[in-house]
């Protein structure tokens, strides 16, 4: 199976925020990365997380979403976006995947692998983020538990995606606050191969104890910034 992985484009109408995310020119680069996973024959596109960044008014934020659903959507190919936090704080769940027209992330279960899609946009009191009311450096993922029964249910090779980071050297502000427990859960399976994530914008590979850990870079900050990978 192709998929075609890419992560936070925070695409926003404005040239740039901060020092170096470049909100307005990241959807040209979906469109790029579409065109080459078109190229490649993926069967699935996947957004880890930060697709929109925030504006103003919120009918701005609105008119934002919809042109990256009218983009992402013209090239044909089912695609899940995973919420970030930065998408988490312009929409509701809700309004985020019906204005996207579908793109709702959703477990995957072929003869070969499986695909286990994880949304930690929460803060560590199981409270989900809301619009207007999040925290990059507090998420969390709740009823850890959950994604052990999740796990049992997979065959011996399962791939996770995600936006904030469970990888054990990226910094412990972009971690999950029940990161060390979820990591129990996800070696104690034996079944994971790759955890994808985005959210740590310079992007990062580190393997340990058999699993690997890839966080994409921030499309937003890099060129070419987009992996095919097969599974
Ligand atoms: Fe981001
Ligand atoms: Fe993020």
């Amino acid at each position: 199976m192709k998929i075609g992985l890419y992560a936070d484009p925070h695409y926003a109408n404005r040239e740039k925020s901060g020092e170096r995310r470049f909100n307005k020119a990241s959807l040209q680069k979906i469109k790029d990365a579409y065109a080459a996973f078109t190229a490649a024959g993926c069967e699935l596109a996947v957004c880890l997380g930060d697709l929109a960044d925030s504006d103003r008014p919120h009918e701005q934020e609105l008119e934002n979403l919809t042109l990256l659903s009218q983009t992402i959507h013209s090239f044909h190919i089912p695609t899940f976006c995973i919420m970030g936090n930065h998408d988490s704080f312009s929409y509701g769940a809700e309004e985020f995947y019906r204005v996207l027209g579908g793109c709702e992330p959703h477990d995957i279960h072929t003869p070969e692998c499986d695909l286990i899609f994880l949304d930690a946009c929460y803060f560590s009191n199981g409270a989900r983020y809301a619009r207007g009311d999040t925290d990059w450096r507090d998420t969390f993922l709740p009823d850890a538990a959950a994604l052990g029964q999740r796990l049992a249910a997979c065959g011996n090779k399962v791939y996770i995606f995600m936006h904030q980071n469970l990888d054990p050297e990226i910094p412990e502000v972009l971690r999950l606050s029940n990161a060390a427990e979820v990591i129990d859960i996800i070696e104690k399976s034996g079944k994971v191969r790759t955890v994808f994530q985005g959210h740590h914008h310079p992007g990062h590979r580190t393997v340990r104890n058999g699993i690997e850990y890839v966080s994409l870079p921030a499309m937003c900050e890099y060129d070419g910034a987009y992996e095919i990978i097969e599974l």
